[in-house]
């Protein structure tokens, strides 16, 4: 029985329903999460990767957003736990928190509503195959920009303009799409941050670029400065940048690190993927696997 955290208790998946004419169904007025946890056979251990800073995302999010819990941090790491032990998971899962609005009422606002929360678990290996590299496309569709709709939250209306751009990218025979912002700047994948290697300095949007403030960005940008030794620069990036540089990665927690090999038809650096982003993979997938001692405080255990 896989269970699912649904009006403040755990019930079988089959019964967290909602109502067709719930407002956040309707409005897609909702803000969520997507957490990793990894399981490790040697240790018979779940790691669960930064788990705290994707609540502490969620709770910002909610609060600027007016959704009124009761839930601490505290209160949905516990929850998470306990989920993942009930569902006696032993592989790698991802882990979606969403808060939402319960009532079914027609108008769509982010105040005046009850708020609810839920967490559910799916299996997951790769989101995208990070070996041999993906094929992307530049899409036609813009980020959605900060004064129409903060893109630094996971709010839940504005992945149509994600799935947009992924579509666009799958209907053209290709893996993913990086979005411009409305300046015309590179923002990033449809579910994934980027970065571009230029001379050796890994270079990346700012974070007033329209981009999802990622966990995975903020974490590799740490590693591969003090780690690996790189110069990590937070700045604007032209689109002829992806033509020009050396290497180019997505990045996220479903994506992990995933080398890109193309951009619109042209190879990215010899079209194979590239020393520094390996080097990054390893020390990464190292980390959020619990073999790497020097990083456990990302990893929350499970059992
Ligand atoms: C639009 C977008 N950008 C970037 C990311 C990566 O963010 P994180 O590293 O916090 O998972 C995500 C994650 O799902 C995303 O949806």
């Amino acid at each position: 029985m896989i269970y699912t955290f649904f009006n403040n208790k755990f019930v079988p998946s089959d019964e967290a329903r909602i109502n067709v004419r719930n407002n956040s169904f309707n409005y897609g007025t909702a803000i969520f999460e997507g957490i990793r946890a990894y399981w490790n056979k040697e240790h018979k251990q779940m790691y669960i990767l930064k788990m705290e800073d994707h609540y502490r995302r969620l709770m910002q999010g909610s609060r600027f957003l007016n959704f009124d819990l009761a839930y601490s941090l505290e209160d949905y790491c516990r929850i998470t736990l306990e989920l993942i032990k009930k569902n006696n998971h032993k592989e790698d899962v991802y882990i979606r928190p969403l808060v939402y609005y319960t009532p079914d009422k027609i108008s769509p606002k982010f105040v005046g509503y009850e708020a609810g929360f839920t967490l559910y678990t799916v299996p997951m290996g790769d989101y995208i195959d990070v070996s041999k590299g993906i094929k992307v496309c530049v899409s036609t569709w813009r980020r959605i920009s900060e004064n129409m709709a903060p893109a630094r939250f996971k709010l839940c209306g504005i992945y149509v303009n994600s799935a947009l751009a992924k579509t666009e990218a799958l209907e053209r025979g290709l893996d993913e799409a990086i979005m411009l912002n409305s300046d015309g700047h590179v923002a990033e994948g449809s579910a994934e941050n980027i970065f571009i290697i230029r001379d050796r300095e890994l270079i990346t949007p700012s974070v007033a670029d329209d981009i999802l403030e990622g966990i995975t960005r903020k974490a590799l940008i740490g590693i591969c400065r003090e780690e690996l030794g790189y110069k990590v620069i937070e700045r604007k990036i032209d689109r002829t940048e992806l033509h020009i540089c050396d290497e180019v990665f997505l990045c996220g927690t479903g994506a992990q690190v995933s080398p890109v090999i193309e951009v619109d038809g042209k190879k990215v650096g010899d079209g194979s993927v590239g020393p520094i982003t390996q080097k990054i993979q390893k020390l990464y997938f190292g980390i959020v696997k619990g073999e790497n001692e020097k990083y456990r405080e990302w990893l929350t255990p499970v059992y």
